[in-house]
């Protein structure tokens, strides 16, 4: 594996088969009534959040201690950054104290790219701008995976507000990686411009049309509709988005039976996904947040366990 998970290209399929491989042993570790693993032991990873977060920086933490690694967490309010204090002095800061690995998430696209450039630990991007999130692509392939088996010439349906998404980004590459055929829908406004040109790639469709897509689905990935990232009317009317993009009740019953739901959370219930849908049989977004957990493990240990631990 490359030093930095910045974004879904910087690992390949053999890359992702062996973290999920370790995702899986982890998930063992999960179920334990000790859920302590020594691997990371005297290991110092810090969780820098410019963003808010619930399941994404608990989830490493959480992650990072049952490895036995010393985990702190960091965000902008309350730190020099809303002192005035810039993004490059803040991290050279905190690695002067010496830690391990960075795990980031910033309002910027890229920043976690500019990052890895500016120190010599393993940084993590956990969510940057619109741009990608790899660990939750990840940890939503191996939840799909742990599903369906293989997701080679599976199809997999992405739905919502792709403009603002980095989930949809890193979920696109990851499972194209992994064979899978995606097909991404949302509303003309929120098909970012040029996905045209992404097209091309093998395995690869865009749709305006909800309905003609759903019935062949082997999973749905429902997104968050990003208010805070907007600016004006992206659609006319919350009414409107569900009636044309919800996953509702209706809807559900033209899903292939058993096809697995997904939502990386938040939820907008009532808005891009319907009470019934986040709480059906066959919803996945607990299973989701708890793969997070394995999948997030995985991810510290390939890159900040020393080879001789390995
Ligand atoms: C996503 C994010 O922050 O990119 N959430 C997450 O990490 N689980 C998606 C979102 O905010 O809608």
């Amino acid at each position: 594996m490359k030093k930095h998970l910045l974004s879904i290209d910087d690992v390949t399929a053999d890359d992702i088969a062996a973290l999920f491989e370790t995702a899986a042993e982890m998930h063992d570790v999960q179920r334990r009534e000790v859920k302590k693993l020594p691997a990371l032991r005297g290991r110092t990873v810090i969780n820098l959040f410019f963003e808010d977060s619930t399941r994404t920086r608990s989830s490493f933490e959480i992650a990072g201690k049952w490895l036995s690694a010393d985990v702190i967490n960091l965000s902008a309010k309350g730190s020099s950054t809303s002192k005035g204090e810039s993004l490059r002095d803040t991290v050279l800061t905190v690695t002067a104290m010496g830690i391990d690995g960075l795990v980031m998430r910033h309002s910027a696209s890229g920043a976690a790219q500019q990052v890895s450039e500016w120190i010599d630990v393993p940084v993590i991007n956990a969510g940057d701008g619109t741009h990608e999130h790899p660990t939750q692509a990840l940890l939503d392939a191996y939840t799909l995976t742990r599903r369906l088996g293989s997701l080679e010439g599976r199809h997999v349906v992405i739905v919502g507000d792709l403009t603002h998404s980095r989930v949809f980004r890193s979920n696109v590459k990851a499972l194209t990686k992994l064979g899978a055929r995606v097909t991404v829908v949302a509303p003309p406004t929120l098909m970012p411009s040029g996905i045209g040109t992404w097209s091309a790639d093998a395995g690869f469709g865009t749709s305006y049309d909800l309905d003609a897509v759903l019935p062949t689905a082997d999973a749905v990935m429902m997104l968050r509709v990003q208010k805070e990232r907007m600016s004006g009317g992206y659609f006319p009317s919350p009414r409107e988005y569900t009636v044309g993009y919800g996953l509702t009740r209706d809807r559900l019953g033209v899903l292939r039976e058993g096809a697995p739901i997904l939502h990386p959370g938040p939820m907008n219930r009532g808005l891009e996904i319907s009470a019934d849908a986040a709480d059906a049989i066959d919803s996945m977004v607990l299973d989701q947040v708890s793969a997070g957990v394995a999948v997030r493990m995985a991810v510290l240990y390939h890159l900040l366990a020393g080879e001789d631990q390995k």
